[in-house]
Order: structure tokens, then sequence, then C-alpha cells
């Protein structure tokens, strides 16, 4: 352990169990004597508190460990521990209440589709529909607000570019963690303190796009850079992937726009939407709903812009409330609107077979079609085989409202059922034996589970592969750090329990089996997706 993260975790003894335990996703402290945690979305006051000095203390300690200056000239520090934990800290007087502080952790292993199906996130034909967006290089941007989880799915959906392919990706400050062999990535970096030096997301793009890229992944877009981005997606980059802050399809297409006008390129406002239409394929909203669950909740197809120069879009699997639970859970339901989308013949042509009509058929999921769903104005929509009245602008059978009558009784038992056989998993896993060769952690309070069976997943993101850099400031020569201080010593973990007669392993010859045991699940997620039938059952 070095000098820094021991006194960085004394520093930050009053949260520091917060720290360890894995289910606290977000640490934030405004100011000494308040303090919030948040649980599964959830956020709860703490009675953690701190002293004045002893806070203030904290905060400089951090900026001492990513070498970067936190003084009254600049009293707000962004950083990223090297386990990917993200830090921002504002002084006071900005901070009116005192030192305030942001910490944003990680899931601990790497986030996979699976990880999204466990959650409820998305539902396996969803994560079927986005694969086939990645292979057939559509352009895709993932939009919703803050901590809804669009740079998980960006990175999820970055893991499944084919690894024959060139990627190179820019970003404010490297969240991206992709293991693909051909890789290039760039951060950008802000100005030193005589305001020179400057490299920014458009610069990197411009270079981007002269080092032969396959593909383009872009973190969250937020500036002039998006004029460039979209005419490089105009000009034949296709599968570029981005991220923006949105929440709906239509606001998304809006807000690109008006982001490539702070481009300060001079061109009529409709020129620049006929660039974004046609710039982008498919936009993928992500919604961080009131109980705190994260949900994609649209996926849907851009069209050409109307006669009138509007945007249309139209949904192809959206994400429908229906109640609570006891608990005020968001009861709800992932169903495909029974639109058949336009670039359903290339994906085909490609040999992905799976996208027949049936496929985007809420009847073929024993779901009624969602209430409300945007569908291409102007367009010739096509419907999937239950839906095909529509067509001909003839009303739904009786039987279609039938079902949507019965839903919210049925996402209710359903629910039910899945807290019991949830609550009987946890019950079994708090008394599985433990295994020699996969140690139970420190802390956690993770369970164990047998040898060969899955890791679990659980929310949160992994530490990255390789040590995430701290994005760079200014002059800031320091090398990012090593070690991430929040994380407890290595040797506090309890020796691992050996069963009679068992082998006691060396800690090298674990981290091995480790290592391996992580790739061969995260390896094998794809496949897994790629094959998984269409279920029948209500998914939320
Ligand atoms: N599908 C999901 N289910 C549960 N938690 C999630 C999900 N996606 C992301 N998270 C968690 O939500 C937080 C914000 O995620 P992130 O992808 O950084 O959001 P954004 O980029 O939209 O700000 C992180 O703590 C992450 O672990
Ligand atoms: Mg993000």
């Amino acid at each position: 352990m070095t000098m820094y993260s021991e006194s960085l975790r004394a520093f930050l003894k009053p949260v520091l169990p917060y720290l360890d335990d894995e289910s606290v996703t977000e640490i934030m402290i405004n100011g000494p004597t308040d303090v919030w945690i948040e649980r599964k979305g959830k956020l709860t006051k703490t009675d953690a508190a701190f002293s004045e000095e002893g806070l203030l203390g904290a905060a400089r300690n951090m900026a001492q460990f990513v070498g970067r200056p936190l003084t009254d000239e600049r009293p707000r520090l962004d950083a990223r521990l090297p386990d990917g934990s993200r830090i921002h800290v504002v002084l006071p007087p900005m901070a009116k209440r005192g030192t305030t502080i942001s910490i944003r952790k990680f899931f601990k292993e790497r986030p996979t589709i699976q990880a999204l199906l466990n959650f409820g996130s998305v539902t396996p034909p969803m994560a079927k529909l986005l694969e086939a967006a990645i292979v057939t290089k559509a352009n895709l941007v993932v939009a919703g607000g803050t901590g809804s989880g669009k740079t998980t799915l960006l990175n999820i959906m970055s893991s499944l570019i084919p690894d024959d392919e060139r990627i190179l990706t820019i970003e404010d400050s490297a969240e991206l963690q992709l293991h693909q062999p051909h890789l290039v990535t760039f951060e950008s970096r802000p100005a030193d303190k005589h305001g020179k030096g400057a490299v920014d997301m458009g610069d990197l793009l411009h270079s981007s796009l002269r080092l032969r890229p396959d593909r383009i992944v872009v973190g969250e877009v937020r500036g002039g850079e998006c004029f460039h981005l979209m005419q490089a997606m105009n000009t034949g980059h296709g599968g570029t992937l981005a991220t923006t802050h949105a929440n709906t399809p239509t606001d998304t297409l809006r807000r690109l726009e008006s982001l490539c006008l702070m481009s300060g390129v001079e061109l009529p406002m409709v020129a620049v939407r006929a660039q974004v239409a046609s710039a982008i394929d498919v936009v993928v909203c992500c919604e961080r709903l009131a109980d705190g669950s994260r949900k994609v909740t649209h996926i849907s197809e851009v069209l050409p812009l109307d006669d009138r120069g509007e945007y249309r879009t139209q949904d192809i699997f959206t994400f429908t409330t229906v109640t609570r639970g006891d608990e005020g859970e968001v009861l709800g339901y992932h169903a495909p609107t029974g639109i058949i989308p336009t670039f359903v013949h290339k994906a085909r042509a490609m040999g992905i077979t799976e996208l027949t009509d049936a496929f985007f058929d809420p009847a073929t999921y024993g779901l009624p079609p969602p209430p409300t769903a945007h569908v291409g104005e102007g367009v010739k929509t096509q419907w999937a085989p239950s839906l095909k009245h529509r067509e001909k602008g003839h009303p739904d059978p009786d039987d279609i409202a039938a079902m949507t009558r019965g839903l919210a009784e049925r996402l209710r038992a359903e629910h039910a059922q899945k807290k019991a056989r949830d609550e009987e998993k946890r019950r079994a896993e708090a008394g599985a034996i433990v295994p020699a060769a996969r140690p139970a952690p420190a802390q956690g309070g993770q369970a164990a589970r047998p040898q060969g069976a899955p890791r679990p997943t659980r929310p949160g993101m992994p530490p990255p592969s390789r040590p995430a850099h701290p994005s760079r400031d200014d002059d800031d020569a320091t090398p990012p750090p090593r070690r991430n201080p929040l994380q407890p010593p290595r040797q506090v973990r309890p020796p691992p329990p050996v069963p009679d007669g068992g082998v006691e392993l060396s800690e090298d010859l674990r981290e091995e089996i480790r290592a391996r045991d992580d790739e061969a699940t995260t390896g094998g997620d794809r496949e897994r997706t790629a094959l998984r039938p269409i279920p029948s059952g209500i998914r939320r």
C-alpha cells in the first residue's frame, strides 16, 4: 500500500464502510455533515460526518494522489482513480455548504450484455437487434440523462465490434474498456493555465479520420465536434457509435443539431438537419426510472426528414410502464412496437436470419403492442403480422385490448414470483460452500458460489483491465497512480478457506485462475446472446 492510499483511506474514514460496500454505487459529500449514498439507484442520507479540515484534507489528498492542482485558483478537480472511480471536487466558497465531493464507483466486473439482461435493462430480442445494428455498421447514438447508463451501454455495444476491425476511440475522459486487438484510444486535453495546449474532441476526430478507422467510437458528444462527427458518419464511416445527453429519439436529433451549430460552421439550418437525419441510423435511449433501475426505453430508427424538414423516427422496441410494485418498483414491459425497421433488409442480406417479421411482432412474445409509439409519419410503415391491419388504417381488434387489460395483474404476479425466486437463490447461495480456488472476498458481503458456476453480475462498473489513466489536466505530467487508494489493501484479505484434504494455492496462482475464469465468463457472453431464443414471457 502506498503512502497516499493509506493516508487517503484515513482521511476518508467516515465514509470507508461505503467505499468498501459493493452495493453502494455513488457517495455524495455535500459539505462535512451532509453525506448521501446511492444504492440500487436510490439515494439515502447517512449519518457520516467529517470535520471541516478533515474533508478539505481528503480533497487535497485526492488531488495529490492524481497529481493535479486543487487550490483557491483552481478550486475544481475532475479525477479518475485506477479502479475507474470517478471523483469530482468543488471547494468553498463556490461550494456554499463546504467542500463538495462525489465519488462514482464502478462495476467490479466488466459489463456484459448478460448483465444488462439480468438487470432487465434490455430483453434478448433487443440485445439481438443491437448486435445486428453493430454488425451491419449502423451509425448509432446512445442517449439519456446523467447516470442513465449510456456509457455502460456504449461500452457493452462496442465490445461487440468484430475483432478484425481497426477501432479508434475518442473521449473527454477515458471510460471505455475495449479488448479488441486493434485499438487506438484518444483522450482530449484541456488548456493549461496559460490557456495553451488544448486538444479537443474535434481535433482528435480530425486525426482519427486520417488514421484509417474501421470504427470510430466517441464518448459523450457535447460540443461543436458534433458537426465533424455527422460529416464523418455521412462520408462512409459507417458503424460509428457515440453518446449524448437527451431523453427521446427526436430530442436526440435536435440536440445533435444544436451541437452542430456550436461548431461555428456557417450552414443553413435545413442543411444541418439533413446531415443529422442522414448520418444517424439508430437512436437508443436509456433512462433511470423512479425506482432507480436503468432501462433502455427506446430503440428507434431514424428516417429521412419529412417534406416540412422535420425529423422523423420510428420506434422499434419501447419500454412501457404499467404499474408499481409494493415497494415502489416500476413494473412494465419491453416489447417490439410491431413496426418493421427499413434497415432489416440489409441485416437479412448479411445473414442475420433471426430478424423475421415475427421477431418484430409483440404477439410472438405474448405481449400487447405498446400503447404509444412514434411511427414514421408519411412513410409507408410496415407492420408485423398481428398488426397488419394497421397498414390499412383499421382499428385494433378486441383481443388486443383484452390483453392490455390483464397486463398489470400479470406483471404483479410475475414480479412476486421473481422476488420469491431471488430470495430463495440468495438463501441458497448464502449457505453454499466456499471453494478453495476462489476464496470469498474480504469485503462486500459477496456470497460464495459453487466452483464453475458463472460469476454473478451486480450493479456498478468493473475496474478497467488495464489501469484507466485519469483525464489529463493542463501542465500535469505526473504519471497516473498505479493503485486505487480507495480499495482496501490486498493484505487484509483473509486467507482462503482450505477444505479438508484440499491444497492451499499461492496468491499468484489464484490470481491467474481468477483472470482465466473472468476471460471464460466474459468471452462466452457474446455467443450466448447470439443464440438466445426468443422468450415467450414478459421481461422486465
Ligand atoms: N443497466 C444498468 N443497470 C443498473 N445499473 C447500471 C446500468 N447501467 C449503468 N449502471 C450504473 O449506473 C451508473 C451510471 O452509469 P453510466 O453508464 O456511467 O451512466 P451515464 O454515462 O449515462 O452517466 C454507474 O454506477 C453504473 O454502474
Ligand atoms: Mg457517461
